[in-house]
């Protein structure tokens, strides 16, 4: 019996493969409750507080629209406006947010500011996102890969690109928790710390999943079943590294060859937001500046008939109010 009440939900390190299954299937739940109509108000009369110290749509849109969903009302507290980090320090923030809330969402720089709030509050923390994982993001992202394929079991998945970014940390450690087979193709200086690979493959162990490191892209999709990327450059990251980044990864773009390179079933996903065009003002820079018009992945991939990326969109709000939930009820 899964019972994870009173958790906090830092990194999917912390969880048992069992523990994350089970999010999936209270999400699975939860979805049919949204797509019918039913309401399921669980948490009604609780009230949450909403830290981005960072941008954010879907996290925080998810956030958002699930707890007046559960029945609850959220808080959002931006990169401007409260006392965070300026006068006021992160445990002392939580001492006090955690007398007035039932749970405390965190987005923002290093894991161990995450891990502090924790530390500090006595109501669940919840990991919108740091430099190092973005834990909330991968239980949306096999759920889209369960609907699509009807099981997880061995299934491969390829992550191109910024292989040490926080999706690509957290990409290979629920792989290897849900027994998948994960697959990285990046340039060397890309590749996610040694230190995280020994203990993915240490987990694999046990669960017989796999992990494999390349740096040839052709090699490293051939027949795989889900090919995933992510911006070159993270949030955070100063805007002088897109040129190196943009020499170094440019190989590793996701584009028509690599899909018919892909199984025939093959699907897209990427975290979003995705430069595909120049239709931001970042993808007009990058354009002006160094003639790319699309960058992570190629319109045409992004578009076509085996981009599943606005299912696995849709899916934020159903894990992220699985993860509530199941921190939250009584
Ligand atoms: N994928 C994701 O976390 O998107 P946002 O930055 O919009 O929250
Ligand atoms: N690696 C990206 C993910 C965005 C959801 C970033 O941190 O900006």
């Amino acid at each position: 019996m899964v019972d994870l009440r009173g958790r906090d939900f830092l990194k999917l390190l912390d969880f048992t493969p069992e523990e994350i299954r089970h999010l999936l299937k209270v999400a699975r739940g939860l979805k049919k409750s949204k797509h019918e109509g039913t309401p399921h108000n669980y948490l009604k009369g609780k009230q949450v507080a909403l830290i981005f110290e960072k941008d954010s749509t879907r996290t925080r849109c998810s956030f958002e629209a699930g707890a007046t969903d559960l029945g609850m009302h959220a808080t959002y507290i931006g990169p401007t406006g409260s006392q965070l980090g300026k006068k006021e320090t992160i445990a002392d923030t939580a001492r006090v947010l955690c007398r007035m809330y039932d749970g405390i969402e965190y987005r923002g720089f290093d894991q161990t500011i995450v891990e502090d709030l924790a530390k500090y509050s006595s109501v669940p923390v919840w990991n919108g996102l740091t430099n190092e994982f973005h834990p909330t993001q991968m239980l949306a992202d096999v759920m889209t890969v369960e609907e699509e394929f009807g099981s997880l079991k061995g299934i491969t998945l390829c992550f191109c690109g910024d292989a040490r970014n926080n999706v690509g940390n957290s990409l290979m450690v629920v792989c290897s928790k849900l027994g998948m087979n994960f697959v990285c193709a990046a340039p060397k200086e890309l590749f996610p710390e040694e230190k995280l690979v020994e203990t993915c493959k240490e987990i694999c162990k046990e669960t017989g999943g796999s992990i494999r490191l390349e740096t040839d892209i052709m090699k490293a999709t051939k027949n795989v079943d889900v090919l995933y990327t992510d911006v070159w450059v993270s949030m955070g990251e100063p805007m002088e590294l897109w040129k190196e980044r943009i020499d170094l990864l440019l190989p590793y773009q996701v584009n028509k060859k690599v899909l018919d390179n892909a199984s025939d079933r093959a699907i897209f996903l990427h975290c979003l937001p995705s430069f595909h065009n120049t239709g931001t003002s970042i993808g007009k820079e990058i354009f002006e500046k160094y003639g790319l018009k699309e960058m992570e992945v190629s319109d045409e991939v992004f578009e076509s008939s085996h981009s599943r990326v606005f299912e696995e969109a849709e899916n934020r709000l159903h894990t992220i109010k699985a993860v509530m939930l199941e921190t939250l009820k009584k």
